[in-house]
């Protein structure tokens, strides 16, 4: 892990997040300064640059010595520095609103885990998670800028997760791209269905539940062990039967029913603001599978377009969160209760 630059790559809901709090949190305990930052949180590069400086800083000292903090370590920068109600830091960059000036800043701040590192003679390691959200504000500028910064810091290890692959792949192996070959691609797979049955089987035991071998690999099996969702379904279960404490196999759709109606409201409004298109093909996914979408015998089953109208509309339904592609490239609808929704359009 050492300085290296690692790009994690996963479908959603699999358990990025978690791996990498995992791993900061034992790098922690091995002195390390450690940072998390989730780029999907921001709406502009300024408010990103903003929490991570005040990241950076609060990992790295105490909230009253933020001014000295930044008169010492990155003299001529100008900040506002508030509290709100309960006492927290925010802070604010002050400068003329041009986007060369925030580019001079973000550089700055770029620079900063390597200065930190080197002061405190500590190893760094900065985690940006749904990094391909930054290309969101002004891309190439940052990515540009970053990679510039970064490729200097002995001591400052990378994470660049994130769940859109194919923005992520083409960051890393386009080589026009600042970030072409910065390290290693790692992607997650999903764990093993075997695995999930005897994690949450104890935990069922545990709780005093009765429940049978074959329920609990219904459950893996019905939201294609993604952890989120065996979490999700597996705490209803649990609610729906606390008195009781017997699960079968049919509290299962029983379940899955009743969190797709509690939604079911947003679903339709979701559907209603999708074109007939992206309906169309969303449907046929659902209903005939995400393999060989783009063959003539599937586009003729599902009454679709032309091949390079449901490419187009692939694309679209992946870029906006959709749908995505598993590890053989089959599409799947990506929120597995719009998925049952969907489902039920047609009963
Ligand atoms: N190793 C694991 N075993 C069991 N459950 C897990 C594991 N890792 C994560 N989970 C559960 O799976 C869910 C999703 O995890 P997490 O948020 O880390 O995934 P993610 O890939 O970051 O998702 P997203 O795409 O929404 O960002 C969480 O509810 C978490 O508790
Ligand atoms: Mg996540």
């Amino acid at each position: 892990m050492d300085s290296q630059k690692i790009f994690l790559i996963s479908s959603r809901k699999l358990g990025k997040t978690s791996i990498i709090i995992n791993v900061l949190n034992e790098l922690k305990k091995e002195e390390l300064i450690t940072i998390y930052i989730d780029i999907e949180a921001f709406s502009s590069h300024k408010e990103f640059l903003e929490i991570y400086l005040l990241t950076l800083i609060k990992e790295t000292t105490t909230i009253n010595k933020i001014l000295t903090f930044i008169r010492n370590l990155m003299p001529g920068l100008r900040i506002e520095l508030k509290f709100d109600g309960s006492g927290k830091p925010l802070l604010s960059l002050s400068y003329s609103h041009n986007d060369k000036e925030l580019n001079r800043i973000a550089l700055k701040i770029y620079d900063l885990p390597g200065i930190i590192s080197e002061k405190r003679k500590k190893r760094v390691v900065v985690a940006f998670d749904e990094f391909q959200e930054i290309l969101k504000f002004n891309g190439k500028n940052i990515e540009g800028s970053l990679r510039t910064s970064i490729q200097h810091q002995r001591n400052v290890g990378y994470i660049f997760a994130g769940s859109k692959r194919h923005l992520l792949n083409e960051m890393v192996n386009s080589p026009q791209n600042p970030f072409y070959k910065i390290g290693p691609v790692m992607f997650l797979k999903k764990i093993e269905e075997k695995q999930f049955f005897e994690f949450i089987k104890e935990k069922f035991i545990s709780t005093k539940f009765k429940i049978s071998d074959e329920t609990l690999f219904k459950i893996i099996e019905k939201v294609e062990n993604i952890p989120y969702y065996i979490q999700m379904i597996c705490h209803e279960l649990w609610n729906y039967k606390l008195l009781k404490k017997e699960i079968s196999i049919d509290d299962i759709e029983i379940v899955i029913d009743q969190l797709v109606r509690e939604n079911s409201q947003n679903f339709h409004i979701e559907w209603s603001r999708l074109i007939l298109n992206k309906r169309r093909l969303l449907k046929a996914i659902v209903i005939d599978g995400g393999k060989n979408v783009l063959s003539i015998e599937y586009i003729k089953r599902n009454e679709l377009y032309y091949p390079s109208s449901v490419q187009r509309t692939l694309k679209s339904l992946i870029k906006d969160g959709y749908l995505d592609q598993d590890d053989e490239n089959n599409y799947y609808i990506t929120d597995l209760l719009f998925r049952e929704w969907i489902r039920k359009l047609h009963i």
